[in-house]
């Protein structure tokens, strides 16, 4: 794994931009993995900036998102979808039918998640995964267990997700319980993978999950198996890792 310690929020944005760019300058129809949260919104507020000074272009880009909350339409301000317009897709210049989140409600969720799955695999695989981590080491929405799950399935939301992701949300109780995510070998088959932490809040799991064992119960440990993982942390999140990388 390559550990880049940024020095803010600010900057693990940019140096995350320049990573994409390159990506995407390099291979102009590329598959991009992408990620919801506080975390990743300086690095889509940097492509955004990249692609209006007219240094990329998004024209050939598909892009494929990591979850989507069950019961949310794409219209609903908490939906992952609507996210992503507000955040990256209304302000550049990927096509309509390029990018992808899974749906929150569709008739039948399981046929969703096999449906989801096999479009990424006929988009050719992702070429490179953006992923944030939850304070309980979740990667998407898979969330501490027992086991790795392996293909884009539907879970219940952990209590601590659930926790974290409240302040969206008038009350915890409007927060979602369920959700439908890529599984973790979804996101292991990406070629390429950049993991971004902000926070003090973070500086614990970013140790134990990319310092410590690797176990089902701490899913973001798994990206230790990775060939291609680039994990950037801003100086707070990075305080328990940096005497070690
Ligand atoms: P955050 O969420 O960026 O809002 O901290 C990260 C995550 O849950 O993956």
């Amino acid at each position: 794994m390559n550990f880049i310690i940024a020095k803010d929020y600010e900057a693990m944005g940019r140096i995350a931009a320049n990573i994409v760019a390159a990506q995407v300058l390099t291979k102009p129809d590329s598959v991009l993995g992408l990620a919801t949260g506080s975390t990743p919104i300086s690095l889509y507020r940097e492509l955004v900036a990249l692609y209006k000074r007219g240094e990329i272009t998004f024209q050939n880009v598909k892009s494929f998102n990591l979850d989507e909350y069950v019961g949310l339409l794409p219209t609903d301000q908490n939906s992952y979808m609507y996210f992503m317009k507000y955040h990256l897709f209304d302000h550049i210049n990927i096509k309509e039918g390029n990018y992808h989140c899974p749906k929150g409600t569709p008739k039948d969720l399981h046929e969703e998640a096999k449906n989801y799955e096999r479009m990424i695999r006929d988009a050719g695989g992702i070429d490179l995964q953006v992923l944030g981590i939850g304070p309980n080491g979740h990667i998407g929405f898979n969330e501490p267990s027992m086991k790795f799950e392996k293909a884009t399935h539907i879970t219940d939301l952990d209590d601590k997700t659930i926790e974290a992701n409240k302040r969206f949300f008038d009350k915890k109780e409007d927060v979602p319980k369920k959700a439908i995510t890529m599984g973790i070998k979804t996101i292991m088959m990406a070629k390429s993978i950049v993991l971004l932490a902000s926070g003090s809040s973070k500086a614990e799991i970013v140790k134990q999950a990319f310092l410590g064992e690797i176990m089902p119960n701490i899913p973001a440990s798994v990206l230790q198996l990775h060939h291609n993982v680039t994990v950037i942390v801003d100086s707070e999140a990075g305080e328990s890792i940096k005497m070690h990388v």
